[in-house]
């Protein structure tokens, strides 16, 4: 049985105080929620607060990471640091990353392996393009996205990530991929990583569907078998909405 993963990004939104408050509302909405992990993604700025305000009930991301340990690069955060921080996962490869900053699979692969060295566990996000989707290249750019990222990673090291299926098209667009789309690319990168890292890493890592996740849809979602989780963005804002896609199994 793989733990299901619900875990909220929250992108570019939050003040510290903010971070707090909803930390502190969340608390009570999840208590009793032991099915599955809750992790949420604050901006570096509020990372240690909400650590310390989320003990034990939330494990905390960041929600980018630097390959390197320290050094002149200014505006980059270490792994190290995020450990520093109370950080205990990381985000990596995020579409906004890699549309608007450049990422490149090259760099994810790096970032990858910096964090597992630092011990944080990755979520590495893949997923294609609406123009990919329509021009029937979702295959080959999760192939590719997987071999480039992903390469290089022992069956070990597969077993502290955990992937993010994210189709581009359906982020912050309302537009969530119906269950049965989603599966289709679930099922596909759990048999990439049968083929490239081991049939036992692929019955264990959690793949996560992300993309206009909502408390309305989250249950058709986790029925299906290859989705164990979700990375919510829009939907995490809010204690109310977060707390009801943990509560998916009520
Ligand atoms: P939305 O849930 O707002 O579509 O964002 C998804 C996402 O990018 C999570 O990382």
């Amino acid at each position: 049985m793989r733990r299901p993963v619900i875990a909220g990004n929250w992108k570019m939104f939050k003040t510290i105080a903010e971070s707090v408050a909803f930390v502190n509302a969340l608390k009570p909405k999840i208590r009793g929620a032991n099915h599955c992990d809750i992790v949420v993604a604050p901006p570096y700025t509020a990372l240690r607060a909400v650590a310390d305000a989320s003990g034990l009930d939330l494990a905390v991301a960041g929600q980018d990471v630097a390959w390197e340990k320290e050094g002149a690069f200014t505006g980059d955060v270490s792994a190290p640091m995020l450990r520093d921080a109370g950080c205990s996962h990381v985000i990596i490869g995020h579409s906004e990353r890699r549309q608007l900053h450049g990422e490149t699979d090259e760099r994810v692969n790096l970032k990858i392996k910096a964090a597992l060295a630092a011990g944080l566990l990755p979520i590495v996000c893949v997923g294609e393009s609406l123009a990919e989707r329509e021009s029937n290249q979702t295959k080959e750019v999760l192939e590719k996205q997987f071999s480039k990222g992903l390469g290089g990673l022992t069956p070990q090291d597969f077993s502290r990530i955990i992937i993010a299926y994210e189709p581009v098209w359906a982020i912050g667009t309302g537009r969530t991929a119906t269950p049965e789309i989603a599966a289709e690319s679930h099922h596909f990168l759990r048999g990439l990583v049968v083929t490239k890292i081991s049939g036992e890493s692929a019955e264990s890592v959690r793949i996560l569907y992300g993309g206009s996740v909502k408390p309305d849809n989250i249950r058709g979602l986790m029925a299906q078998e290859d989705i164990d989780g979700a990375l919510v963005g829009g939907a995490s804002l809010s204690a109310e909405s977060f707390a009801a896609i943990v509560g998916y199994n009520s």
